[in-house]
């Protein structure tokens, strides 16, 4: 059976975050996986999570299947967070998924049975598992340039440039906010320019939002949706709770779909539930559940808002620090895009030999294109990092 396989290509991230767990230097630094961590380099359990967990024990009665869409209350409570509690719910369709990556899985399977000849437009670069994950659907993929090294910005006139070439009915795949790799986002007006193009042009927004509430805020992070959801007929959202509930392991995210209407949005309710029993039947249960409990109760919400400020607060001040470090280092003020940029990731100058002397001679990991994740940073470590990066320049 097996004997024509050839192994597998080591997955880039994945495999950084094993070496750096392999090191044993004490110095070492991990800027590679996209997970937040403290000061101390923990990624702890968020506690409104870890309480909700606490009443999910006392009050789960029975394990038993919950269907192919999973728990309505969770994908009802996520919506209402993506999409602003007044949304028109009669044209929203949501299931629940293992994680963002499943969202955007179970999406590109509804693109394909719905417009099967259907390209998807990646921008460049994006999240190295975007690609495997949207075309092992069977889609085609191309790219819109997006990112500006020289900036740090989002090179937007070529952005709008290549996206007017693209065909009515293709879809166009944009990061809701704190992009990964760059860091670099819309803002609102660019929202507004991009969301004009796509209705004029026909385009289907694919949005993939897995740091929500880690760029800006909660209600700012979602803008790029909302605002899209006014000036498009119909577009899809891949959700992820990994990282702003730190369920990561866990694995729980939810498609969301804005259908053109209520009746449309009862038939994709049912080719989702049908694309799930055909990839993993139901989801898993357990962090959803716990997500559903802290969203529908205030308490538990209110004290889950506060610890993600928290979060987003640390990464606000590190991108501070750490700009003001290689500034100094570079005796110039060529870093300050740092600042400029939202969420946990910022792609430095960098080649792929620098990256592997940052591993070797400074136990620094980072992606060797350049992206780092500034959460695994702290006090201590930046200055040790600024220099280190200067030092295998
Ligand atoms: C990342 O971008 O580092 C994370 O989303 C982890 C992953 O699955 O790649």
């Amino acid at each position: 059976m097996f004997e024509s396989l050839t192994p597998a290509k080591p997955d880039t991230i994945l495999s950084i975050m094993q070496a750096f767990r392999e090191d044993k230097r004490a110095n070492k630094i991990d800027l590679s996986v996209g997970v937040y961590k403290t000061a101390d380099g923990a990624t702890p359990i968020v506690k409104a999570v870890r309480e909700a967990e606490a009443r999910l024990y006392e009050s789960q009665d029975t394990k038993t299947y919950l269907g192919t869409i999973g728990d309505v209350g969770f994908n009802a409570a996520m919506t209402s967070l993506v999409c602003g509690p007044n949304a028109d719910g009669s044209r929203l369709a949501a299931a629940q998924t293992p994680g963002g990556s499943g969202a955007l899985r179970m999406i590109a399977d509804l693109i394909r049975a719905a417009r099967p000849d259907a390209t998807i437009h990646a921008p460049d670069p994006t999240w190295a598992n975007h690609i495997p994950l949207l075309s092992s659907a069977g889609l085609n993929l191309e790219t819109y340039t997006y990112f500006d090294a020289a900036t740090g910005a989002v090179n937007f006139d070529a952005m709008m440039r290549d996206l007017r070439l693209a065909k009515a009915g293709d879809v166009v795949l944009l990061h809701g906010c704190c992009h990964n790799p760059t860091g670099a986002d819309l803002d609102q007006a660019q929202w507004k320019a991009v969301g004009a193009l796509l209705a004029e042009r026909g385009l289907f927004p694919l949005v993939d939002l897995a740091y929500l509430g880690l760029g800006s805020g909660l209600e700012e992070d979602a803008f790029g949706v909302r605002h899209l959801m006014t000036v498009v007929p119909e577009m899809a959202v891949a959700v992820s709770c990994s990282k702003n509930f730190a369920v990561y392991r866990d694995r729980v995210g939810a498609s969301i779909i804005w259908a053109a209407n209520a009746g449309q949005a009862q038939i994709i309710s049912g080719k989702l539930g049908a694309i799930a029993r055909s990839l993993w039947s139901m989801p898993p249960d357990h962090a959803a559940a716990a997500v559903r409990i802290v969203l529908e109760d205030e308490k538990l919400r209110g004290e889950w808002k506060t610890e993600l400020d928290g979060m987003r607060g640390r990464i606000q001040t590190l991108r501070k620090e750490l700009a003001a470090a290689l500034n100094r280092q570079s005796n110039s003020q060529g870093f300050d895009f740092i600042v400029r940029q939202a969420g946990m990731f910022s792609r430095l100058p960098l080649t792929e030999g620098q990256a592997q002397r940052l591993k070797d001679q400074h136990a620094v990991y980072v992606v060797p294109d350049g992206r780092i994740n500034i959460a695994g940073l702290n006090p201590e470590n930046t200055a040790a990092f600024a220099k280190a990066y200067a030092e295998t320049r």
